[in-house]
């Protein structure tokens, strides 16, 4: 047993912090992708004036592999992250990568860090990401010629700390995430943009995310996309360029309307969910939130709390559902698993 399998099998590190012993590295040169090579997980040598450092030209996926109690090991909606990953790139302009290459890419380092994939409830999350390195510091309205991909992967259990303690969020109708057209691109510079304010906001207020409201509209976290369930009904923002399309949120969506949820996309504001809060459960949906419930919003210093405070039970209801389908305990009605 290698290290990172024994460490992830004897303790819960944090999220992202431990990863597997071996990456998948693909490069792509005078218009051409190399052959994929798995190496050891560490250091890849970059240019100072790479395009990446100084222009941003980043994106990157995030989705699990399950082991199953029979041992197999099956990856929740691969293709649709792949795609998610494809539309990444072609937005930011950066060479994209085969839909089948990528596959290639993350069965190949499945493969070879089989044992370090956890028992439930834990996951393999598996992370490519895609950065341009032509070294040129003038090309700043011109892509980057030359880039390169790897597969990373870590073995995880919770992303909130706080396991399954009801989350606090500031509500920001202040600051946006992100410019409104690259909202739905899975950027570095999206995640940069937020952690200032969710800084400001856990020093202030305690929180652990900001619920970012442009305008007064409600949209999503730093981190994961945002939910109001209740008996039967689910309200969440409507799809636009905006926020980013959660692959978790689709997989929600699906099980709520086929469980017989009235599900309503559409804008909101802020003064409808303090409303609605007061019959209503919050959550944040994503990869790595799964579905996390939120206790307490904070709007304009004030606290309000969410139904009782505590992480609901249609919130648990519905991520036991999807849970179930991922973890091999449910049917797989929808297709999503890849036995891998
Ligand atoms: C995910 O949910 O996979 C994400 O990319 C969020 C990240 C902050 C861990």
């Amino acid at each position: 047993m290698n290290a990172v399998t024994q460490m992830a099998q004897t303790a819960r590190p944090a999220f992202g912090t431990v990863l597997a012993e071996h990456m998948a590295v693909a490069r792509w040169h005078d218009g051409a992708w190399s052959d994929c090579e798995i190496r050891p997980t560490g250091p890849i040598e970059i240019h100072p004036a790479a395009h990446v450092l100084h222009y941003g030209s980043t994106c990157f996926e995030g989705f699990k592999a399950y082991r199953w109690s029979d041992g197999s090991i099956n990856v929740f909606r691969m293709d649709r992250h792949i795609e998610r990953m494809r539309q990444s790139a072609r937005a930011l302009v950066m060479p994209e990568p085969g839909a089948e290459q990528l596959a290639g890419m993350v069965r190949a380092v499945i493969d070879r860090c089989r044992a370090t994939v956890p028992e439930a409830p834990g996951a393999l999350y598996l992370r490519p990401v895609l950065f341009g390195t032509t070294a040129n510091i003038g090309a700043a309205a011109t892509p980057s010629s030359e880039a390169t991909l790897v597969v990373l992967a870590s073995p995880v259990w919770d992303y909130f700390a706080g396991g399954a303690k009801p989350l606090r969020i500031f509500v920001d109708d202040v600051n946006t995430r992100t410019a409104s057209h690259i909202g739905m691109v899975k950027t570095g510079g999206n995640y940069a943009a937020a952690l200032g304010p969710t800084l400001a906001a856990r020093q202030r207020y305690g929180v652990d995310q900001v619920l970012f409201c442009p305008g007064g509209q409600v949209q999503e976290t730093g981190a994961a996309n945002f939910v109001l369930v209740g008996e039967g009904q689910l309200l969440t923002r409507s799809l636009d360029p905006s926020f980013l399309h959660g692959v978790t949120r689709d997989s929600l969506l699906r099980l709520a309307r086929d469980s017989g949820f009235e599900v309503e996309e559409r804008v909101f504001h802020v003064e409808e969910m303090l409303e609605r809060i007061r019959d209503m459960e919050a959550a944040l949906s994503g990869t790595a939130a799964v579905l996390a419930g939120v206790g307490t919003l904070v709007y304009r210093g004030a606290e309000h709390r969410v139904g009782t405070g505590e992480t609901g039970p249609i919130t648990r209801r519905l991520r036991a559902a999807l849970v179930a389908i991922q973890q091999g305990e449910a049917p797989d009605r929808y297709g999503w698993l890849t036995r891998v």
